[in-house]
């Protein structure tokens, strides 16, 4: 199976599980990372809105703890007539664990609607250069 057919249906089952009763907009997210293992969430909503989670920052917890270091590729799923579009705080986080060969694909419930380099999706990312001040 192709590595995007994987990450479809690991992000459409995690998907499944969404917890959110809030704006019952389901996200499901899979990674496959640079130790070739596979890793997957979902959102999680809070009754204190704010404390809620995307399933994108749930899948990068997931993939640090299980070992993973980089984000070879990123697939994110929802039930979006456009395609779903990963927040700010979350393509921050992305880059965090990108390089320039990671790839970022944005699906629908019937599949892959979009794939891009994740610096393409935050581009002007803030970074550790910009840490240096001397
Ligand atoms: N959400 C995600 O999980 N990922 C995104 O890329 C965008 C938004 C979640 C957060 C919240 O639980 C729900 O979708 C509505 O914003």
């Amino acid at each position: 199976m192709k590595i995007a057919e994987k990450l479809f249906n690991l992000a459409l089952e995690a998907r499944k599980r969404s917890y959110s009763p809030y704006s019952k907009f389901k996200v499901g997210a899979a990674i496959y990372a640079d130790d070739e293992k596979f890793y997957s969430s979902c959102n999680v909503e809070n009754v204190s809105y704010p404390c809620g989670t995307c399933a994108e920052t749930g899948a990068i917890s997931s993939m640090i703890a299980g070992g993973g270091k980089k984000i070879k590729e990123i697939l994110v799923v929802a039930d979006s007539e456009n395609i779903i579009s990963p927040c700010g705080g979350c393509r921050q986080r992305i880059m965090e664990f990108s390089d320039k060969n990671t790839y970022v694909h944005l699906a629908g419930l019937d599949g892959i609607k979009k794939t891009m380099k994740a610096h393409e999706l935050l581009p002007l990312a803030f970074d550790e250069e910009e840490l240096r001040n001397d």
